[in-house]
């Protein structure tokens, strides 16, 4: 028989959020279980931060290493001062600015805070999520929620509840249902404790905004190289491969590369993967670039062209950029599904989201060329 449970998916709105619909959800968290949830990033898997058994649950679901440590998730300031040292007034400010949303801060913890949520560090990542079902469930609870995002460790996060529930099915026993998640990236972190302030993982907010609060600000990523980075990871997540689907991930990088340029390299890329029998995606972002007559030929339907960018009524750089990122996540999913063995995707400008686009997609790629 095993133990397995039946996961349910409860469907909520989140314009006309009835109490009722979180009872469930607010009983399981309280009685030390874990519950899938949406936040405007990506879903979460969240635990009570008073019940360590339901944190080793998370860990254990998710197969966590038990040194990356989970984000905090309040719904109101109130409820930070109890989490934290201290709060300067500059951090305030910062709060007041990016709060409720996807900006992660990290704070000195108080001792209330277990060890287990933080892997033993002696600060706590903390964020207010902008999600109005996030955020009642936290009200309601009454106390904050210790949440990783709601996917197996190493694999994309879930943008819907669909994603949560392959993940999970029969491992958790409730996930409320709140659509897909409009910014499709993780929070940025932030470390400001340090001097200068730095970004830990770039996310939903970015760099552009935060720097005209912090004119100092700096990338962590791109402060030090990789096998620095191994030796002393600062941030525990960025030791680990991430974000990966089952497929493997060929990213192209092409900023600035003139049209000619492009085509010779995407025919390049293909040239090494051509005498594979496997079913290749070619998943465009930006540019109107079309694969080679050649290519498509010769891969007849073993080749699928995926456009991310598919809406036409874009301005802007930074309005395409949320956009992908919104849909990041799920088309790495899809293709999965679609039993894509090779993904070979096109980056894109490190601007706005294009940063963290590009940090997701380093981490999940088997190949940069
Ligand atoms: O948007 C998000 O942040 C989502 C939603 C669910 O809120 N959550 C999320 O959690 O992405 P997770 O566990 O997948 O990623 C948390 C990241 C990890 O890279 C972790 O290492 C870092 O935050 N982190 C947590 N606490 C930290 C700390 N004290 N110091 C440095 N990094 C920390
Ligand atoms: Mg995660």
């Amino acid at each position: 028989m095993g133990n397995a449970l039946t996961t349910k998916v409860t469907k909520i709105n989140p314009s006309q959020i009835e109490d009722e619909d979180l009872e469930e959800a607010i009983s399981i968290i309280k009685n030390h279980g874990i519950v899938g949830f949406p936040t405007e990033t990506v879903y979460g898997l969240g635990a009570s931060i008073y019940s360590n058994d339901a944190i080793k649950k998370i860990y254990d679901a998710k197969g966590r290493p038990q040194d990356n440590p989970l984000i905090v998730h309040i719904s109101s300031l109130e409820m930070l001062e109890k989490l934290v040292v201290e709060i300067s007034p500059n951090v305030l400010s910062l709060c007041s600015a990016f709060w409720p949303g996807p900006l992660t801060i990290l704070f000195e913890k108080s001792p209330m805070i277990s060890d287990i949520i933080t892997a033993g560090l002696s600060t706590v990542a903390i964020r207010m999520p902008q999600n109005p079902i996030a955020l009642r469930l936290i009200e309601l609870i009454g106390h904050p929620l210790a949440a990783p995002s709601a996917n197996i460790s190493g694999k994309p996060s879930p943008t819907t509840a669909q994603h949560v529930l392959e993940d999970f099915q029969g491992k958790i026993p409730l996930i409320l249902d709140g659509g897909p998640c409009q910014v499709g990236v993780e929070s940025t972190v932030i470390d400001v404790n340090s001097n200068p302030p730095v970004i830990l993982r770039p996310g939903g907010v970015n760099y552009e905004r935060l720097v005209t609060f912090l004119p100092e600000l700096q990338i962590y990523e791109k402060m030090k190289t990789d096998s620095e980075l191994e030796a002393h990871p600062s941030t525990p997540g960025l030791k680990y491969r991430h974000y990966s689907p089952q497929a493997q991930v060929i990213l192209l990088s092409l900023s600035s590369l003139a049209p000619l340029e492009m085509r010779i390299k995407v025919e390049k890329a293909f040239e090494e993967i051509f005498h594979n029998n496997t079913n290749i995606a070619y998943v465009h972002t930006r540019r109107e670039f079309e694969v080679p007559d050649l290519i498509q030929n010769s891969l007849g339907d073993r080749l699928i062209n995926l456009t991310i960018n598919q809406n036409t009524s874009i301005q802007n750089l930074q309005q395409l950029q949320s956009h992908i990122a919104q849909k990041l996540f799920l088309t790495l999913r899809s293709l999965d599904e679609q039993k894509v063995e090779i993904i070979v995707i096109e980056g894109v400008t490190e601007q706005y989201e294009g940063l963290a686009i590009m940090n997701r997609l380093k981490k999940a790629a088997y190949l940069i060329k």
